[in-house]
C-alpha cells in the first residue's frame, strides 16, 4: 500500500462539524466531502488516525439533488498507514462528482498533535483543561484535518479544497477557527452552535481550530485586515508588542509580495502547550507562548528579537507555503528556508535596529541582484497562486522576472546599473539558475572553500566541509565523493575595496591576482553560504590585519573570519591556538555583532573544557578570556539601557563573567538576588541580567528552592524559561535529577519543555552524563525521549528535541577531538 494517496479521487469542498466535549475530553464529528472522480474506481482512501468512524455513506451529484439518502460504505482501516478504505458497492464514473458523509468520536489526545487538550494556571493558582486546538501534523487523528483534509494530511500538502464548518461551544467558550464567524445558533441545554465561513482553496495540513476562553487584542493593517492576538486570560498584557509588531509586519508582507493577505482576518496565538516554536496555520498561527507573548517586566532584548523574528518567519508563511504550497514534502525546506530569509528582511525593512544574518537564499539574492529577486519572488507567488509549486518553478521565476518584466515595462532590468554589478552578467543562460541551485539543495551539507595564495594567484580547491569527521579519517574520503558545488565566489583584497566575483563550478581552479596583495578575503559579507580555509600564510596574514587595524575589513567580513576560523577548529583543520589568535583582537572590537559572535565560540569552547574537567586547560582559558575581555566586561551597567545589540552583548559578556566566576560580577548578581528575594520577588531586576541573577541565586539551596516556587506561580513564560536555566546551572547533582524528575512529570514543568531542559543540563559539567544517561541508556530511557533519538535519523536541525539530540552527540565528538589535539 503506497504512503501517498492515490489521485482518482479528488477532494473539492468539505463541510465540517464538531462537537467537542470539554468535560468528557472528547469530541463527535462529522463531515461531507464532495469530490471529484477522475478514475473509475471501487474505493475512496482516506487518511484517518486514532478515530472511531461510526458512520459512512456515498451520495452521488444526482442522490443529492433529489435528496436520496446515501448508501452505506465498508469502512477498511489499515492503521500501519493511518489510511483507511471506504468501500463502494459499485465502481464510480469517472468525471462525476459524489459526495461521501462520514460521522466519527475520539478522545481529546494527549500530547501535541491532533485536536487536543492544553492546560493554563490562572493567577489565582486554578488549572483549567479548557483548550483543544488542532495543529499540524496532526491531520490524521484532528477532527479538522480528518474531516476536511484527510484526503491530503501529513501525507500530502497538494490535497486542497475548500471548507466550511460549525462547531458547538459551550457559554463563553470561544472557537477559534481561520474562518470568519457568519452566525450562530442558539441550541437546547445553552449549547452554541456557530457556523463560519467558506475558506479560499488552501492545503489540508494549515487548518487549525483552537476552542478557547482567551482574551484578544486586536488593531487593523492599512489594508483592512483584522489582527488579534490571543493568550490566556491573565497573559493580555504580554499581547502589546505582538500586534504592534504583526500589524506591521503584515503591511510590509503586502506591499513587498505586491499581494494582498487573502483572508478577512489573522489570528496569533500563544498556546501553553507547543511542541515546536510555531506553525502557520492560515489565519490562525499558533504560537508557544514564549515565542509570541511580550512581558516588559521579564522579556529581555533577545526575547524580544526571537518574538519579531518568529512573527516574521509565519507571517511570510501566509504567502509561501499558504498562498503557493510544495507539491510535495520533499521541497518543504524551501518554505521554510524561505520563511527563514524572510524573516531577516522584514526584520531588517521593519525594525532595522535589530538587523541580522545569512543563508542560501541570501546568497542567491546577492547573485543575482536585490530587485531582480524580489521581482521573481512576485511573479512565482502570483503565478501559482492557490497552487502547488515545485522547486523548480521558484528558479524559473527568479531567472525569468528580468526578462518578463523587460516585456512588461520596457527594459528596466537591463537599464538597471546595479544589475551589471553583480553575476548576472556571467550568467547569460537562465538555466544556470536552476543548475546552480540544485547543486546546493540536492546534496547534504555545505561547501568548503580551501584558498592558497601563490604569489600572484589564487589556487582555488572545493571539498564537502565535514564536522567531526577529519581529513586523516578513513571515512573522509567516501563521505567527498560526488560532491561538488557551483560556488558563486565573492572576494576583496588588502589593496582594494573592489568586490571581484567569480563562479566556481569545477573541484580546482586557479585565479590571477591583479596585484599585488598580502592579504585575501573571500565571502564579502557573508553573503555565501560556504566556509573558507586559507592555507599557508593566508589566515596569518588576515590575524595580523585584524590586530594592526580591524576596521580595513568590513563587520560582517570580521563575523565571517571569526565563524570560519572557529568551525575550521571543530573540523581539525585548524588549532583552537589559531582561533585564540585571532581573538585577540576582540578587545578593540566596537561592532557589538562581531563581538558578540567571538564571544559565543569562546563561551562554548570554555564549556566545553570546562565538562572534560581538565581543570588546568580551562582555567588558563578562562584567565585568557577574563584578561582579555576585563574592561569591555566593567564597563557594562546592569541595566537595559542601549540599543538593542548594547543590551544583548551586555547580557553575554555579564554571563560570561558570572559563569567564569568574575568576583565584582558575582557579587553584583548575589547582592540583586538577595534584594529581590527580600522583596519576595517584587523587586524589578533589569530584563538583560535576569537570568544571570537568577543563575547566581540558584548556586544556594534556598535560593535554588525560592526559584522553584516562584517558577510554578510564574506567569510570564519568559521569566519560566530563564528560571528554568537557571536552576539547571546548579552544581548539585540531585537538584538536576529532580528537574529531569519533574520534566517528565510534566507538570510543573510542561513537556514542552522537556527538551530544552535537557539540552541546559547536558551543558553543565555536573549534568552533562546525567543527561547523557537519561536518554542513551535504554533503562532509564522513557518513551518522551526515545522520540527525541529517532528524531536524530532526521538530517533537518528543526525543532527543540532535534536540535537537542545533535548537540548532545556533537559535544561529545567534539570535546574529544578537541583534548586529543591538545
Ligand atoms: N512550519 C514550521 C513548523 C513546523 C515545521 C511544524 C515542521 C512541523 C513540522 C514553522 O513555520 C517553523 O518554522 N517554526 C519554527 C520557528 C521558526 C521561527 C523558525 C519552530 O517551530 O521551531
Ligand atoms: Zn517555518
Amino acid at each position: 500500500m503506497e504512503l501517498r494517496l492515490p489521485n482518482v479521487v479528488i477532494p473539492l469542498h468539505y463541510d465540517l462539524f464538531v462537537h467537542p466535549n470539554l468535560t468528557s475530553l472528547d469530541f463527535v464529528a462529522s463531515e461531507k466531502i464532495e469530490v471529484l472522480v477522475s478514475n473509475a474506481t471501487q474505493f475512496i482512501i482516506l487518511h484517518s488516525k486514532d478515530l472511531e468512524i461510526t458512520n459512512a455513506t456515498l451520495q452521488s451529484e444526482e442522490d443529492s439533488r433529489y435528496m436520496k439518502s446515501g448508501k452505506e460504505l465498508k469502512v477498511l482501516s489499515y492503521p500501519a498507514h493511518q489510511q483507511i478504505a471506504l468501500l463502494v458497492p459499485e465502481k464510480l464514473t469517472p468525471h462525476l462528482k459524489y459526495y461521501v458523509a462520514i460521522d466519527f468520536q475520539a478522545k481529546l489526545a494527549d500530547g501535541f498533535k491532533g485536536f487536543y487538550k492544553s492546560t493554563y494556571r490562572t493567577l489565582g493558582g486554578e488549572t483549567r483543561e479548557r483548550d483543544g486546538q488542532c495543529r499540524e501534523g496532526c491531520n490524521r487523528e484532528c477532527f479538522s484535518k480528518e474531516a476536511s483534509l484527510h484526503l491530503g494530511p501529513e501525507g500530502n500538502p497538494q490535497s486542497s479544497g475548500t471548507c466550511s464548518q460549525a462547531q458547538h461551544s459551550i457559554g463563553s467558550e470561544k472557537y477559534q477557527p481561520l474562518l470568519t464567524k457568519v452566525k450562530t445558533i442558539e441550541l437546547e441545554g445553552g449549547l452554541l452552535e456557530d457556523h463560519f465561513e467558506t475558506t479560499v482553496k488552501m492545503s489540508t495540513y494549515l487548518v487549525a481550530y483552537i476552542v478557547c476562553d482567551f482574551h484578544s487584542v486586536s488593531g487593523i493593517t492599512s489594508s483592512g485586515v483584522k489582527v488579534s492576538i490571543y493568550a490566556s486570560p491573565d497573559k493580555r498584557n504580554q499581547t502589546h508588542y505582538a500586534l504592534q509588531a504583526s500589524l506591521k509586519l503584515l503591511d510590509f508582507y503586502e506591499k513587498y509580495f505586491d499581494i494582498n493577505y487573502p483572508l478577512p482576518k489573522l489570528d496569533l496565538i500563544a498556546i501553553p502547550d507547543f511542541a515546536s516554536g510555531a506553525m502557520e496555520n492560515w489565519g490562525l498561527i499558533t504560537y508557544r507562548e514564549t515565542s509570541l507573548l511580550f512581558d516588559p517586566k521579564t522579556s529581555s532584548a533577545s526575547d524580544k528579537l526571537w518574538v519579531t523574528k518568529v512573527i516574521a518567519h509565519e507571517l511570510a508563511h501566509q504567502w509561501f507555503g499558504n498562498l503557493v504550497t510544495m507539491e510535495w514534502w520533499n521541497d518543504i525546506w524551501l518554505n521554510e528556508g524561505f520563511a527563514n530569509y524572510m524573516e531577516l528582511i522584514a526584520v531588517n525593512a521593519t525594525y532595522p535596529e535589530l538587523q541580522f544574518g545569512a543563508c542560501i537564499l541570501n546568497m542567491l539574492k546577492d547573485f543575482l541582484g536585490e530587485e531582480k529577486f524580489q521581482k521573481g519572488i512576485i511573479q512565482y507567488l502570483k503565478k501559482f497562486s492557490y497552487r502547488n509549486a515545485k522547486n523548480d518553478d521558484l528558479w524559473s521565476s527568479l531567472s525569468n522576472s528580468c526578462l518578463e518584466s523587460d516585456f512588461t515595462s520596457g527594459g528596466v532590468c537591463h537599464s538597471d546599473p546595479k544589475m551589471t554589478s553583480n553575476m548576472l552578467t556571467f550568467l547569460g543562460e537562465n538555466a544556470e539558475v536552476k543548475e546552480m541551485m540544485t547543486t546546493w539543495t540536492l546534496q547534504k551539507g555545505i561547501p568548503l572553500l580551501v584558498v592558497k595564495q601563490d604569489g600572484h594567484s589564487l589556487r582555488l580547491q572545493q571539498e564537502r566541509f565535514l564536522q567531526g569527521v577529519f581529513q586523516e579519517d578513513p571515512e573522509w574520503r567516501a563521505l567527498q565523493e560526488r560532491y561538488l558545488w557551483h560556488i558563486p565566489l565573492t572576494y576583496s583584497t588588502s589593496s582594494s575595496n573592489v568586490i571581484h566575483r567569480h563562479i566556481l563550478k569545477s573541484k580546482t581552479d586557479t585565479l590571477d591576482l591583479p596585484e599585488k596583495t598580502s592579504w585575501v578575503k573571500f565571502n564579502v559579507d557573508s553573503n555565501g553560504y560556504y566556509i573558507v580555509h586559507y592555507e599557508g600564510h593566508g589566515w596569518d596574514q588576515l590575524i595580523t590585519q585584524l590586530n594592526q587595524n580591524h576596521t580595513l575589513l568590513r563587520p560582517k567580513d570580521r563575523i565571517g573570519l571569526i565563524h570560519d576560523v572557529f568551525q575550521l577548529v571543530g573540523a581539525g583543520r585548524l588549532t583552537l591556538d589559531k582561533a585564540l589568535d585571532m581573538t585577540h583582537y576582540l578587545q578593540h572590537e566596537t561592532s557589538s555583532p562581531a563581538l558578540l559572535k567571538g564571544l559565543s565560540y569562546l563561551e562554548l569552547f570554555y564549556h566545553m573544557m570546562d565538562r572534560r574537567n581538565i581543570s588546568d586547560i580551562s582555567e588558563n582559558l578562562k584567565r585568557y578570556l577574563l584578561q582579555y575581555f576585563k574592561p569591555v566586561i566593567d564597563r557594562q551597567s546592569w541595566s537595559d539601557e542601549g540599543s538593542v545589540w548594547d543590551r544583548m552583548l551586555r547580557s553575554a559578556l555579564l554571563k560570561l563573567a558570572c559563569d567564569l566566576n568574575h568576583a565584582p560580577c558575582i557579587q553584583k548578581a548575589a547582592e540583586l538576588f538577595s534584594q529581590w528575594m527580600e522583596s519576595s520577588g517584587k523587586l524589578n531586576i533589569p530584563t538583560d541580567v535576569l537570568k544571570i541573577v537568577y543563575s547566581v541565586g540558584a548556586q544556594t539551596t534556598t535560593g535554588w528552592n525560592y526559584l522553584l516556587e516562584l517558577y510554578e506561580l510564574s506567569m510570564s513564560s519568559a521569566e519560566k524559561n530563564k528560571i528554568l536555566y537557571a536552576l539547571s546551572t546548579s552544581k548539585h547533582q540531585e537538584k538536576l535529577q529532580k528537574l529531569l524528575e519533574l520534566g517528565m512529570e510534566g507538570k510543573v514543568i510542561k513537556t514542552q519543555d522537556l527538551a530544552a531542559l535537557l539540552h541546559a543540563i547536558a551543558r553543565r559539567p555536573k549534568g552533562q552524563q546525567l543527561a547523557w544517561d537519561f536518554f542513551a541508556q535504554p533503562v532509564l530511557r522513557p518513551r518522551k525521549i526515545s522520540q527525541c533519538i529517532k528524531d536524530t535519523n532526521y538530517e533537518r536541525q528543526g525543532s527543540g528535541n532535534q536540535r537537542l539530540c545533535h548537540h548532545i552527540s556533537d559535544y561529545q565528538k567534539l570535546d574529544v577531538r578537541v583534548y586529543q589535539e591538545g
